[in-house]
C-alpha cells in the first residue's frame, strides 16, 4: 500500500493578516534544529506500523519551510529514507516564500531529491503585499521565479484572488505577470476569511468574485492548463501527486506541529492529528509506540475512526473537487450496495437539477457547479440513518 507524507514547518518571518495556519514567528519557536529533531523522533518512534508502505510523495509545507537551513530539510528526507521504500517516481515538494530561496539552497534541495517547488506569489501588487503584512515585495517574487526558471526546476505558484481593492483587471494583470515565467502548475485560492475579519472590507461583490474565477479558468485554459481541481491548474504531466492523495481516498501521514493524518487499515479509516501546542507536541513525540499504528499512543481527542457515513461523505466531497469526479464502481467496492444506493439517490437528485453530470461511469461537477461547490457538498453529506 502507498503512503504520502506531509511535514509541517511552522516558522515564518512575520505573520500575514489573512493566515490561519499554525505558524509562528521565529522568536516564538525553539531553534529550527530542535524542531527538526522532534520531527525525526516522531518518524523514528511511530513509523513501525506503516514501514512497509511505499512512499509516493513528501510535501514540506508551512509556515515557511524555505526559511530554515536547507540542510535541515534534507535531514528529514534522509530519516524517511531510512524507514520507507521510496517510489521510483517519488514527488518531493517544498513551499518557498519569495525572497527566501538562494542558488545554494536550491542546489541543496535538488541534490536531496526535491523535485517540485511551490512559490507563494499571492499577488504582484506591492501595496497589497504590504497591506497583508507579507514580508516580501513583487521584486523578490520575480527574482525567486527567475532563479527557478534558470535552474530548470519544476514549480507551481499560488495566487490569491478576490483581494481587497482588487478588480478583474488587476487579477488579469497578476495572471499575465505570472505566466511570463511559464509555471508548470498554478493554484488559485479565493481569499477566505472569518465573517468579521479586518480584511473583509473593500472586496469586490460576490458577482464580480465569481467572474474572477471564470476569468482565471478562461485564461489558464487558453494557456493549455488542465483545470483538474477547483483551485488547481496543471500543464500536462505536472499535476500535484501529493495533493491528489488528499482527493483520492489515499493514505497520508502528517508530521510536525498540528499536522493531520489519514490511514486506512483493516477496512477502517482513521484520522489523527498532532497538537497545536509546541510543548505537548514535543512531549508526545518522545513516546515510542508499542502498537502497530502511529496513532495508537495518541489521546482520544487526537484521533477518530470514521463511521461509514462519515467516510462516504469524505469520499464524495474530495472526489467531486476534481475533474475525474466519483467513479461509480468505487462507491460499490468501497461502501457496498447500501453505500452505492444511498449515494446514487443524492447524485440523481443533483442530476435532475443539472448540478452534476454522469460521464463514462463517473459523476462529475460541471464548471458552473464548482462555483457553488459548498452547497453541492452540503447535499452530498450523509447521515448515519442514510446507510
Ligand atoms: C500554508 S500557506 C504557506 C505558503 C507560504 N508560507 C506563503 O505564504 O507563501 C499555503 C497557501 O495557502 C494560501 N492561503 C493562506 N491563507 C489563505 C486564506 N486565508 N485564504 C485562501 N488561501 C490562503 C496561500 O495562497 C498560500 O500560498
Ligand atoms: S508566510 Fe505563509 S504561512 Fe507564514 S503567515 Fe504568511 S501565509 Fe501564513
Amino acid at each position: 500500500m502507498s503512503l504520502s507524507c506531509y511535514v509541517h514547518i511552522p516558522y515564518c518571518i512575520q505573520k500575514c493578516l489573512y493566515c490561519d495556519f499554525t505558524t509562528f514567528t521565529r522568536d516564538k519557536l525553539p531553534p529550527s534544529e530542535t524542531y527538526i529533531n522532534w520531527v525525526k523522533k516522531e518518524i523514528e518512534n511511530r513509523h513501525q506500523g506503516i514501514k512497509d508502505r511505499n512512499l509516493r510523495s513528501i510535501y514540506f509545507g508551512g509556515g515557511t519551510p524555505s526559511l530554515i537551513p536547507a540542510k535541515e530539510i534534507t535531514l528529514i528526507i534522509e530519516c524517511l529514507k531510512k524507514h520507507f521504500v521510496f517510489h521510483p517516481n517519488i514527488e518531493i515538494s517544498i513551499e518557498i516564500n519569495p525572497g527566501t530561496l538562494t542558488e545554494k539552497s536550491l542546489q541543496t534541495y535538488q541534490s536531496a531529491g526535491i523535485n517540485r517547488f511551490s512559490v507563494g506569489v499571492q499577488t504582484f501588487r506591492d501595496d497589497l503585499l504590504k497591506l497583508f503584512n507579507r514580508e516580501h515585495s513583487a521584486q523578490h517574487t520575480r527574482t525567486t521565479l527567475e532563479l527557478l526558471v534558470k535552474n530548470k526546476a519544476v514549480f507551481s505558484a499560488d495566487l490569491l484572488f478576490a483581494l481587497n481593492h482588487q478588480s478583474r483587471k488587476d487579477l488579469k494583470k497578476d495572471l499575465e505577470l505570472l505566466l511570463l515565467y511559464t509555471p508548470h502548475h498554478i493554484s488559485t485560492y479565493y481569499l477566505t476569511l472569518p465573517a468579521h475579519h479586518l480584511l473583509q472590507k473593500n472586496r469586490a461583490p460576490e458577482s464580480v468574485q465569481l467572474q474572477m474565477f471564470q476569468d482565471i479558468e478562461h485564461r489558464l485554459r487558453k494557456e493549455g492548463f488542465d483545470h483538474y481541481e477547483i483551485s488547481n491548474f496543471s500543464q500536462k504531466g505536472f499535476h500535484s501527486r501529493h495533493n491528489l492523495t488528499y482527493w483520492s481516498d489515499r493514505n497520508y501521514w502528517g508530521l510536525g506541529l498540528s499536522a493531520h493524518s489519514f490511514l486506512k487499515f483493516n477496512n477502517q479509516r482513521v484520522r489523527f492529528w498532532n497538537p497545536k501546542n509546541l510543548k505537548a507536541y514535543s512531549e508526545q513525540v518522545k513516546q515510542k509506540t508499542t502498537e502497530p499504528f502511529p496513532f495508537s499512543i495518541l489521546p482520544k481527542e487526537q484521533n477518530e475512526t470514521l463511521d461509514l457515513h462519515e467516510a462516504l461523505t469524505d469520499f464524495c466531497h474530495t472526489a467531486l473537487r476534481t475533474r475525474w469526479g466519483i467513479q461509480q464502481i468505487k462507491l460499490k467496492t468501497t461502501f457496498g450496495n447500501k453505500g452505492l444506493e444511498s449515494a446514487l439517490k443524492k447524485l440523481n437528485n443533483l442530476k435532475q437539477k443539472n448540478l452534476i453530470k454522469k460521464q463514462d461511469k463517473r459523476w462529475v461537477l460541471p464548471f458552473s457547479s464548482w462555483l457553488i461547490s459548498n452547497s453541492i457538498f452540503r447535499e452530498m453529506t450523509f447521515l448515519k440513518e442514510d446507510l
